[in-house]
């Protein structure tokens, strides 16, 4: 943990937009020693927030949440008025993807910084976190030059790469700063906000905004093309009865390829990767860089087919129909450690069977509330062991550990057939076929 400030190197920071990553900015920026306010125009967030209470599931955040709330160096409010007097503002709000585009949703982007340009009172940095086209930054300072007085306000982008799950150590611990700034004053006022971090040997790099707000949606496509990548290997690997786990093995094994982001499987989902990906599609549509933008559109197309191939092998499993079928889906979040279904591959799928015809139950460790909001048709269990009660068939879709772990002759005494489906490529194929189970993954 990087070691707080004292009290004449801490700044006051305003963080706007209090979602995953607002909270956790916000949190960590507490956390480094700095007075925060926090602002959200949601006022059910921010009643939770103040009572110390998390909307969402992150592991650690609640416990520093407390800490910096106790400690007096983190408040929250609903009122852009609370925020003004900060010497830094940091904008975290969503960039949804647009319905009916592949663009992503600026709106509460714009909004943030107008909103803040007419009110400070004195020269401060606004500085974009939120995962933004190439255009944005520049736009941004254009709009709070109509808005605030001349010099007063400047706009700089500082893109944030943290993973849920994983939300505190990566944003007290990144693994890079990226700055994207026109003047030394906004370098200097980014390098003093992080300074604990960047003395414990973190890199930073200073760039011009178009780069910095490409290195976040390149950041992610790179990583959502290692997926898309892997599972079209694995596609060649069962058309040619090769092994696809060896094969992504032995590829981690050098150093340019690495292992990480190479586990085949039901593809990636969740609130970034996929509407990064459009939106980077359609950035170089627009650009008309056609080869491009057919390169990067096919990551998300292998992406979403490994959902209907996930589909199709449950279907073979259960002889040919879903209809009338008992399914057990274990995981409903869109990666463990999390509880956000947000384009979640888990619950596309058991969504899907359900509409086929299969009465499905599904289980996931802590998503279960997020999943019933949205899908309440489909049933829910608290145990895996409830979940997979008479059913024809068993389909890991979350790679929780709870699962990988699961015990194959417990749960022959309780299923109708043991047939299981791997999405995750995580069970051990020889342990559930020797209790009699037929598994495909
Ligand atoms: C991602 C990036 O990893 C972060 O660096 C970035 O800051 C964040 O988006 C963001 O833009 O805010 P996150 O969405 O939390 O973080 O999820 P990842 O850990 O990247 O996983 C994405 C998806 O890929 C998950 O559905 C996961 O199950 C899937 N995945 C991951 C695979 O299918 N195979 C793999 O080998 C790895």
């Amino acid at each position: 943990m990087p070691r707080p400030l004292e009290a004449p190197d801490r700044l006051r920071v305003s963080v706007v937009g209090t979602g995953y990553l607002g909270t956790t900015h916000a949190v960590s920026m507490a956390q480094l020693g700095h007075d925060v306010v926090a602002m959200d125009i949601e006022q059910e967030k921010i009643a939770m927030l103040s009572e110390c209470e998390l909307p969402f599931f992150e592991p650690g955040l609640a416990e520093l949440l407390r800490k910096c709330v106790e400690a007096g160096r983190l408040r929250f409010t609903t009122s852009y008025d609370d925020v003004s007097e900060a010497d830094i503002h940091f904008v975290c709000v969503g960039t949804p993807q647009l319905h009916g585009s592949f663009n992503a949703d600026l709106r509460l982007v714009e909004t943030a910084f107008t909103e803040l340009a007419r009110r400070v009172t004195r020269p401060t940095v606004i500085v974009g976190k939120s995962t933004v086209p190439a255009g944005t930054a520049r736009r941004m300072a254009d709009a709070v030059r109509r808005q605030a007085a001349d010099g007063q306000v400047e706009v700089a982008w500082n893109p944030e790469f943290l993973r849920e799950g994983h939300a505190v150590e990566d944003a007290l611990r990144p693994d890079r700063l990226i700055f994207g700034v026109r003047s030394p004053r906004a370098e200097r006022l980014l390098r003093a906000v992080y300074r604990p971090i960047i003395e414990g040997g973190c890199p930073v790099m200073v760039t011009d905004y178009a780069t910095a707000e490409l290195v976040k949606v390149s950041a992610n496509t790179f990583l959502a093309m290692k997926i898309s990548f892997i599972n079209a290997m694995a596609q060649i690997c069962e058309a040619t009865g090769a092994a696809v786990l060896p094969l992504a093995e032995a590829l981690g094994y050098d150093d340019r390829i690495g292992r990480r982001f190479l586990s085949p499987g039901l593809g990636f989902g969740g609130g970034c990767l996929p509407k990064d990906v459009r939106a980077l599609y359609a950035c170089a549509t627009d650009l008309g860089l056609d080869d491009v933008a057919t390169f990067i559109r096919q990551i998300d197309v292998i992406n979403l087919s490994r959902r209907d191939r996930t589909l199709t092998l449950g279907r073979e499993l259960l002889g040919g129909s879903y209809a009338r079928k008992r399914v057990c889906v274990l995981g409903a979040a869109f990666k463990p450690n999390t509880d956000d279904v947000r384009d979640s591959p888990a619950l596309a799928v058991a969504v899907a069977a359900h509409r086929e015809g299969a009465q499905v139950v599904m289980h996931d460790p802590v998503a279960m509330n997020s999943a019933r909001r949205i899908h309440p048709e489909i049933e829910y269990a608290d145990t895996v062991v409830t979940a997979a009660r008479e059913v024809d068939l068993v389909m890991l879709l979350t790679d929780w550990t709870d699962f990988e772990d699961m015990d194959p002759a417990l749960l022959s005494g309780v299923v109708r057939s043991r047939n299981v489906l791997d999405g995750r490529n995580v069970l051990t194929p020889e342990r559930w076929r020797s209790a009699g189970w037929t598994y495909r993954a």
